[in-house]
């Protein structure tokens, strides 16, 4: 399929900390993040802290980036114990949530029925999904790679119609490349991503394939992201460890931005 200019869609960045950092480390990160968001306006960065520092980095954002979780409730409210719902997450003024994780779907368990519950629940919420789907290293080399992209696809995307999912994000993240320090080269990772969007145009429409934004994640750092983001079907990265250095991260942050002026 032929790929739409990448100015046509805003390259993303997206910064998952994980289990990481304190309160006054997120906060003292967050400003130098925000400088670097609001350095470089073509590009949207949407930064996922832990739960209990969200409040506070939402406030000091102040609208430079997204702030978002690494994950919602499949349920609305109720009794969940140590859930949090897409609609609290609206109520601590983020914009987006992270959905099926490859450290949920497989750390977790988290499977596509569950998924494709959470993805409703953002979705009615009005937050930003940024779903994630990639294969492991097993079914990588032995040639399953485009169809687990495509069962994941179509599993968690079950049930909803192409009219609801106008914010929809895909992030590409190959299990084996996820805080390994090993990246798919950016022919690989575009590869997947076509595969994406054969997925998207089958399920809905052409014109949709081409207006979702697809980003990669998997050891994305200061020295790759130029290289991967310089590719037209990669709109962006998901980044984990390199999103907890400041200036690594801003280089990142800039890379994309670039890719608008390419
Ligand atoms: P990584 O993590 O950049 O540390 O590989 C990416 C992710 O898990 O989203």
């Amino acid at each position: 399929m032929a790929s739409r200019s990448p100015h046509t869609r805003i390259p993303l960045v997206g910064g998952n900390w994980k289990m990481n950092t304190t309160r006054a480390a997120g906060l003292e990160l967050s400003r130098a993040i925000a400088a670097a968001a609001r350095a470089n306006p073509a590009a949207e960065v949407a930064i996922y802290p832990p739960f209990p520092y969200l409040a506070a980095i939402a406030e000091l954002a102040a609208g430079a980036f997204r702030v978002g979780g690494q994950d919602c409730s499949a349920e609305t409210s109720g009794a969940f114990t140590g859930q949090t719902s897409a609609g609290m997450l609206i109520d601590t003024s983020c914009s987006s949530v992270l959905i099926g994780h490859s450290e949920r779907r497989h750390g977790l368990g988290e499977t596509d029925a569950i998924l494709t519950r959470k993805l409703a629940r953002a979705i009615e919420a009005g937050l930003m999904p940024v779903l994630c789907v990639g294969e492991t290293l097993a079914e990588r080399e032995s040639n399953r790679a485009h169809d687990v992209i495509d069962a994941q696809l179509r599993g968690s995307l079950a049930g909803h119609p192409e009219a609801s999912l106008a914010n929809l994000v895909i992030a590409y993240e190959p299990v084996w490349a996820i805080g390994t320090g090993r990246t798919a080269t950016p022919d690989d990772a575009a590869e997947a991503h076509r595969t994406v969007r054969q997925t998207l145009a089958d399920l809905y429409s052409a014109r949709f394939a081409e207006r979702t934004r697809v980003i990669y994640g998997g050891s994305v750092n200061a020295k790759n992201a130029a290289d991967l983001f310089s590719h037209e079907e990669i709109d962006g990265g998901l980044v984990g460890g390199a999103s907890l250095n400041a200036a690594d991260f801003a280089t990142i942050i800039a890379a994309a931005a670039a890719r608008c002026q390419a």
